[in-house]
């Protein structure tokens, strides 16, 4: 009878990781679903954009101004310079938690960063 249970679990822990490898295989492709694409969001993120990133950010290329240029940001697979999956999970990230330099603005709401996001996703 232990071999079944041996056996039995065994079975288990593969149908564990094959569901969780497919949750990670998948889980970038489901979070770019939850950016907002109304013309409203993407309005005022527009404006906060130019209001709180321009200065260190061009939004038109991917050269450098103080940061890197965020043209087609939520495009690429991974982001210019943590080379994270481009996700608006890591773009929230970045504004709560900065990689290195990059000044925090975790004092925006969630509804401003989400906008800022929908406008990041139209470059
Ligand atoms: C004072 C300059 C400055 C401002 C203002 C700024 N950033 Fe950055 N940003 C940087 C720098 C520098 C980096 C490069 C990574 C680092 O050193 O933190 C960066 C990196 C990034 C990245 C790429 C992160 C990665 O993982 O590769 C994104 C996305 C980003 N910024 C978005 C924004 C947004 C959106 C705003 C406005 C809310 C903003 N930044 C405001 C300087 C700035």
């Amino acid at each position: 009878m232990r071999i079944f249970k041996i056996a039995f679990m065994l079975m288990l822990t593969v149908a564990l990781l094959c569901s969780f490898a497919f949750a990670v295989h998948h889980a970038p492709e489901a979070l770019k679903h939850t950016i907002k694409t109304d013309t409203e969001s993407i309005g005022r993120g527009k404006n906060l954009f130019d209001a709180k990133c321009k200065f260190c950010h061009n939004a038109y290329n991917t050269g450098t101004l103080v940061g890197p240029g965020l043209k087609g940001i939520l495009k690429n697979t991974v982001l210019p310079v943590s080379k994270q999956p481009a996700t608006p999970e890591n773009i929230r990230r970045q504004l709560r938690q900065p990689f290195s330099r990059m000044p925090s603005f975790e004092y925006l709401s969630e509804e401003e960063a989400e906008d800022i996001i929908a406008f990041l996703n139209t470059l």
